[in-house]
């Protein structure tokens, strides 16, 4: 181990071991989902997160967890989302740096939905290398857009817990009642109506696809077909960051 290992920890059952990283190996868990809207982005992340004990930070949740609380952010932020286009750059750049030095981001991280552009790639790379850090792996999920709008137009969520639910692929065991916490505000996301959908596609085909290219010339990029079930989807991540998948 290098001098410049840093202290980070993991759970184990209920007791926690202190042990140390290197620098190269806090860098292999910083992590990107990449992904068209529904491709499994939030669905994979939470898992992982779990998995590797490294803090999902989902910018459309941040955005969403802001529009309901009616805060300013959320109130500027609610107009761009209801059409399914980019909130302003400006608004997610500061969001995501200050969610970045936060402490628990000192062992790893797992990005999702965020880059979305190459303004925001870029800002986050400038960050990081202000903070000493790097973007371990970039983890593309590929779905094709029937599947993709399947998903979507499906897709209920909890308002309470924000557990995921489909119609047809995963309802919960009773109609309308959440599983994980037994809220029955079961909804759909305002911008899986079937016009929203469209819009957010497209945007990700102009705004988000070219981060692929950016992050494959840097070596960082890779596919994983996201059309799986998502137990298997969950383990060919975990062999591209070097886990196994039985690692909980
Ligand atoms: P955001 O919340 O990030 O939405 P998104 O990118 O459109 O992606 P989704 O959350 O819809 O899909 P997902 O990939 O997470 O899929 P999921 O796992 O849920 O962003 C929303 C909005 O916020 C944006 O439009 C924008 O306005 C704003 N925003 C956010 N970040 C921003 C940024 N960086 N810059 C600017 N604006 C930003 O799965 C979808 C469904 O499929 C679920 O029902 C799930 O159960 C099901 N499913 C998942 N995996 C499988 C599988 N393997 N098999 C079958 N079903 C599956
Ligand atoms: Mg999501």
């Amino acid at each position: 181990m290098r001098d410049c290992s840093k202290k980070a920890r993991s759970r184990e059952g209920s007791k926690i071991n202190v042990f140390f990283l290197n620098q190269e190996q806090i860098t292999d868990m910083n992590l990107i989902l990449l992904g068209a809207p529904g491709a499994g982005k939030g669905t994979q992340g939470k898992i992982l997160s779990d998995r590797l004990h490294i803090p999902q930070i989902s910018t459309g949740d941040i955005l969403r967890a802001n529009v309901k609380n009616k805060t300013a952010l959320g109130i500027k932020a609610k107009e761009f989302m209801d059409r399914g286009v980019l909130v302003t750059d400006d608004i997610v750049v500061s969001m995501v740096e200050e969610r970045l030095m936060m402490n628990d981001c000192a062992a790893g991280f797992l990005l999702d939905g965020f880059p979305r552009n190459m303004k925001q790639a870029e800002a986050l790379e400038a960050q990081l290398v202000r903070i000493g850090k790097g973007i371990g792996h970039v983890i593309g999920i590929e779905v094709d857009k029937k599947t993709l709008v399947k998903r979507l137009s499906g897709r209920r969520v909890c308002r309470k817990c924000g557990a995921n639910y489909h119609i047809i692929f995963s309802q919960p065991l009773n109609m309308g009642v959440c599983d994980k916490c037994g809220s029955a505000e079961i909804y759909q996301r305002e911008d899986d109506k079937e016009e929203t959908i469209e819009a957010r596609l497209v945007v990700y085909e102009q705004e988000t696809f070219p981060l692929i290219e950016h992050y494959t010339k840097k070596g960082m990029y890779h596919a994983i077909d996201g059309t799986g079930v998502v137990d298997g989807i969950t383990g060919s991540i975990m062999e591209i960051i070097g886990q196994r998948s039985n690692n909980s």
